[in-house]
């Protein structure tokens, strides 16, 4: 077990009863309304340091400030001329620095989140291995992080998505050669304070899916928001009244697939799309217009190119 894993041993319980943050499923009923958080030791809060200050990161920091831990405890990095990263972070509460080493300094928990070109002139930063390393830089192996750190430094890749920050994320990731259990439990809290998070035992070229599914779908989901709208708008709906109807509309489903895969009762999303298509009605008629312009094969086909893209990627790294 490291300094860091050894430190953050005790357990911090915080109420909240209407945030939409996610809650540990192993609470009791008695903690209903308790989501579990940080780990604290000696009443000093867990510092996290983000190399590289742009949107992901800020998505973060604003994530694990819902979910808890104060601005002032993290720091991030940008370059001097960077106003609007550094603007974002001073406006919650967080420090800006101009050198890297700072940050390397600052945190306990240290957060990749530049771009991947930029990942080799971070790593050299890093002069000791006792902090815990979270790189969510696309396409960065964990064999070249490791390569380039301190031997036996914990290392962990993440794919996070842009939800985080509101508490709606998907977070996959794949632990290290050096991160242990303990670590791989403290990177799942934090995480699942900001939606879900899952481990992965396979392959870490999975997370090239992950990233076109879940990192890349955001994307897809607002396109697809944009044009349920434009369909209302064409057909005489104000564009107000369109966005807010779209946007319900796939909330409430992926609410009600949701709601299916977390009572484990087997009910497939084709199942519930069956439950809404009357014989002869008007959703079936619209259900034959999109399988005659191929959603379903150009979702499926978006996944496949995002993924090969990010493989391309990888490799060129
Ligand atoms: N956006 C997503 O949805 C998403 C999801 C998952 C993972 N990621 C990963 O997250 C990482 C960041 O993505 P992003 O979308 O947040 O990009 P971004 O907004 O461009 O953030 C990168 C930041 O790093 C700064 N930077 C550049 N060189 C630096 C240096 N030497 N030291 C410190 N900071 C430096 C950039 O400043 P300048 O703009 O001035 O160059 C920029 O503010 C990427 O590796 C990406 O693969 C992103």
């Amino acid at each position: 077990m490291t300094k860091l894993t050894k430190a953050y041993c005790s357990v911090y319980f915080i109420y909240d009863s209407g945030s939409p943050l996610f809650y540990s499923k192993n609470i009791s009923d008695k903690f209903q309304n308790i989501y579990l958080f940080f780990f604290f030791c000696n009443k000093q809060t867990m510092k996290i340091g983000f190399f590289g200050g742009g949107k992901m990161a800020h998505a973060l920091a604003k994530g694990f400030i819902k979910a808890g831990l104060k601005g002032d405890s993290m720091v991030a990095s940008c370059l001097p001329n960077d106003l609007k990263s550094k603007h974002a972070f001073e406006t919650i509460g967080s420090k800006v620095v101009f050198l890297n080493k700072l940050v390397a300094d600052h945190g306990d928990v240290l957060i990749i989140s530049v771009k991947p070109q930029v990942v080799s002139k971070i790593l050299p930063e890093i002069k000791n291995s006792d902090k815990l390393i979270l790189s969510i830089a696309a396409g960065t192996s964990i064999d070249d992080l490791e390569k380039n750190l301190p031997k036996g430094t914990p290392v962990i890749r993440l794919m996070p998505n842009i939800p985080v920050s509101i508490g709606y994320g998907a977070t996959v990731f794949k632990r290290g050669t050096f991160a242990d259990q303990e670590h791989a439990v403290l990177v799942k809290k934090l995480f699942t304070s900001m939606g879900i998070c899952e481990e992965i035992d396979e392959d870490e070229s999975l997370l090239d899916t992950v990233t076109a599914l879940a990192g890349s779908g955001p994307a897809y989901v607002y396109m697809m928001i944009e044009s349920l709208a434009d369909g209302a708008v064409k057909m005489g709906m104000s564009r107000q009244l369109a966005y807010k109807l779209a946007t319900q509309t796939v909330l409430g489903a992926g609410a009600m697939v949701n709601h299916h895969q977390s009572i484990g009762d087997g009910c497939h999303p084709a199942q519930l799309k069956d439950d809404v298509a009357s014989p002869a009605g008007s959703t079936i008629m619209a259900i034959h217009h999109l399988e005659k312009y191929g959603m379903r094969s150009a979702v499926i086909g978006a996944i496949e190119v995002a993924t090969l893209a990010c493989r391309t990627f990888s490799k060129k790294q």
